[in-house]
């Protein structure tokens, strides 16, 4: 308890100073040599955004995090204008090969309204359209960065489309924030702008009741969690895709097709690391039946009472026949395995989902049998744990499960 409260003392010390004008009234990142975004989780969604500052005045937004995507967008609609906005002109070397020129009818100017401005083709998962943007560069305000420098994102003005351009975001998110291994992602252009290594890191809450999760970008602090490291499996696409060689359930190897679990050169089979439109886990159908057939077994073999599935998940136990645990649900260990004997960790704080009162399903979802790829590791299998993507090395850091230390995302400071 003393040592808890020396230790939180401490920790508010550090926050007072770094939180000192002297410190933050410059164009450099702050001491620690990273920024840091909070993180959230939408209840109603299970999606994950951040809240950042865009535009003069600034325009503070919400946007849902999305491995996938290639830039932050924004909806630039009607009434949003910023001062501070230069559209991006076509035909220059800020301009991605082969964009579309877009001009515009209306006036006065605005984001979103520019003659002779570089195109961006917008992509919103929940949509199934790809929407005609722009590229601007603006003011972004990061907490930490009192006079930031201008960054380049797309703007698109969902006043402009039938479809709407938000659909299936978190209410109150108004964009994207991409974070895919690509020249417009938000760490690319902090590290060549301020010179730190092109790494992020997530740490994605499980909840919201005590603080936020965190992004770090450029660097992290240190953490007491174990660490593993595996490169990423590379392909045209600028998703994170890593070579799973087979899962266990409680040191039970699953039986199915391991082939599924190659990746081929343009993004099919293999296994993919997701944070938008995939709260939970899914499973190529081949892989989700021995899969669920192994995991209800071994729940059986501890005495766990199986109940009536409730949809999406197909196993569902009686919550009153398992204990709890520092790791959650004492339920069977699930884990993804790498060459060399490096492995991907789960308890039951990442595999269990309790979908009504005394029931909890195994988080895990069927992709059925035409799933693009094997495994999609998705948002509940991703919670407090340390996840740095380093896009120069190409390797992804991650630790077992911060509650191991007692730990989760939340906590004020990562130490
Ligand atoms: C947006 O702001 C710019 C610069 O302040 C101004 O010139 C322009 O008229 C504004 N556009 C609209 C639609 O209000
Ligand atoms: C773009 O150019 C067209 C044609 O010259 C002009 O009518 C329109 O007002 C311009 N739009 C803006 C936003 O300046």
């Amino acid at each position: 308890m003393a040592t808890s409260i020396v230790l939180n003392f401490f920790l508010l010390c550090l926050l007072l100073f770094s939180a000192s004008p002297t410190l933050s009234a410059s164009n450099e990142l702050p001491k620690t040599g990273f920024i840091t975004l909070p993180v959230k989780k939408d209840p109603a969604t299970n999606q994950y955004y951040t809240s950042i500052g865009i535009g003069t005045p600034n325009h503070k937004l919400n946007l849902a995090i999305d491995l996938a995507g290639e830039f932050l967008w924004y909806d630039c609609d009607t009434r949003y204008n910023s001062s501070s906005y230069l559209p991006v002109p076509c035909d220059t070397q800020k301009c991605p090969q082969n964009s579309p020129c877009i001009g515009c009818n209306g006036f006065p100017t605005k984001p979103g309204c520019t003659n002779n401005t570089c195109g961006l083709s917008i992509t919103n998962p929940f949509a199934d359209t790809i929407f005609s943007g722009d590229m601007g560069e603006d003011l972004l305000h990061i907490p930490q960065i009192k006079v930031p420098r201008s960054f380049a994102s797309g703007c698109a003005d969902s006043d402009r489309f039938s479809t709407p351009l938000l659909v299936g975001l978190a209410k109150g998110t108004k964009g994207i924030l991409g974070l895919a291994r690509s020249q417009l992602s938000l760490p690319t252009q902090i590290s060549s702008s301020y010179n730190v290594p092109p790494k992020f890191t997530l740490c994605l809450p499980s909840s919201n009741t005590k603080g936020t999760g965190k992004i770090f970008i450029g660097g992290r602090p240190s953490s007491r969690a174990n660490v593993a490291r595996i490169g990423f499996a590379l392909t045209s696409s600028e998703e994170y895709f890593i070579n799973v060689k087979s899962i266990m359930v409680d040191d039970k190897v699953v039986n199915f097709d391991t082939s599924l679990l190659s990746l081929d050169k343009n993004g099919n089979g293999g296994t993919k690391i997701s944070t938008l439109g995939t709260p939970y886990t899914v499973l190529h159908n081949s892989i989700y039946k021995p899969f669920v057939r192994d995991f209800v077994k071994k729940a059986s073999d501890r005495k766990i009472k199986r109940v009536k599935s409730v949809a999406p998940f197909e196993a569902c136990f009686d919550a009153g026949s398992i204990d709890d645990l520092d790791m959650g649900p004492a339920v069977p260990v699930i884990e993804l395995l790498f060459d060399g004997g490096l492995k991907y960790e789960m308890f039951g704080h990442n595999t269990m989902v309790e979908v009504k009162e005394k029931v909890l399903c195994l988080a895990f979802v069927d992709g059925g049998k035409k799933a693009k790829n094997a495994v999609v590791l998705g948002g509940r299998q991703l919670e407090d744990k340390i996840l740095e993507f380093d896009l120069s090395t190409s390797i992804l850091t991650f630790s077992s499960s911060l509650l191991l230390q007692g730990e989760t995302c939340s906590d004020p400071v990562l130490n």
